[in-house]
């Protein structure tokens, strides 16, 4: 049996790293159009960097929870395929599958970026990165391009498309935890899981805007609920 689960910011809320869709419609205080877009990085790129680099050395202070550490040792024990699709570019996922068993390989998928990635503005070569990065900072790939945050932003396509996409035609069950459904493609994936006979479970403290979608659902906090129906698989 394959699964594919797909996480959102809600995942990492309970580590303490803020959601996006705050009541405020902020990100942080700022707009999404400011630092979340090409245009924004080529109007601004000493606020897009700066905002980038505090979350990037925010991720020090935070720790993988019960949800995420719960996903990597379903991972570790799995016989069939295990996909894990995230939107979030925190590195929390990656952290609790080093701490579960740091030997055994799965698919671990960053749709949106990576905070401790970059990636040069004239090449497209992605590099790690733990520190912070200038407004103009050069790149070491080509003499004329600059290092910019390695996150997928509005109007950007999101990375391993088709690698997802084959996940999901092949998945028998498919959980969507902790994530809005406003983003899409995202969003679509409930779809598409649908289409190749899926199970399909919504995971939120609440019901989202995409839940006439998913044939089952399990309301609360991810930290609480996710531990127990994992166990049960
Ligand atoms: P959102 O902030 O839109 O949604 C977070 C979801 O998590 C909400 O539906 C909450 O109800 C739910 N939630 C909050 N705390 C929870 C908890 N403890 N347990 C379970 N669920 C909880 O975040 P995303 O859906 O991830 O894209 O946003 C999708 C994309 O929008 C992000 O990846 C980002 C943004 O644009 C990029 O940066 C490209």
């Amino acid at each position: 049996m394959n699964i594919v689960v797909l996480t959102g910011a809600g995942i990492s809320a309970e580590s303490g790293v803020p959601t996006f869709r705050a009541s405020d419609g902020l990100w942080e205080g700022h707009r999404v159009e400011e630092v979340a877009t090409p245009e924004g990085f080529a109007a601004n790129p000493a606020l897009v960097q700066e905002f980038y680099n505090l979350r990037r050395a925010f991720l020090s202070e935070v720790e993988p929870n019960a949800a995420h550490l719960a996903l990597a040792e379903l991972a570790a024990r799995w016989q069939g395929d295990f996909t894990l699709v995230t939107q979030n570019v925190d590195d929390l996922h990656d952290r609790a599958h080093q701490q579960i068993m740091p030997a055994a390989g799965f698919s671990l998928i960053h749709m949106h970026g990576e905070l401790l990635k970059v990636r040069c503005t004239r090449t497209g070569k992605v590099m790690d990165w733990h520190s912070d990065l200038q407004p103009y900072h050069p790149s070491p790939f080509d003499p004329s391009g600059y290092l910019r945050p390695h996150i997928v932003w509005f109007g950007e396509i999101p990375l391993e498309m088709a690698q997802i996409e084959k996940a999901l035609s092949e998945c028998d069950l498919f959980l969507s935890i902790g994530t809005s459904g406003n983003v899409y493609p995202a969003a679509g994936f409930v779809q598409l899981a649908s289409m190749a006979g899926a199970r399909t479970v919504e995971i939120n403290l609440e019901p989202t805007v995409g839940q006439n979608l998913f044939s089952e659902h399990l309301y609360g906090h991810a930290t609480e609920v996710l531990p127990p129906f994992l166990a049960t698989l």
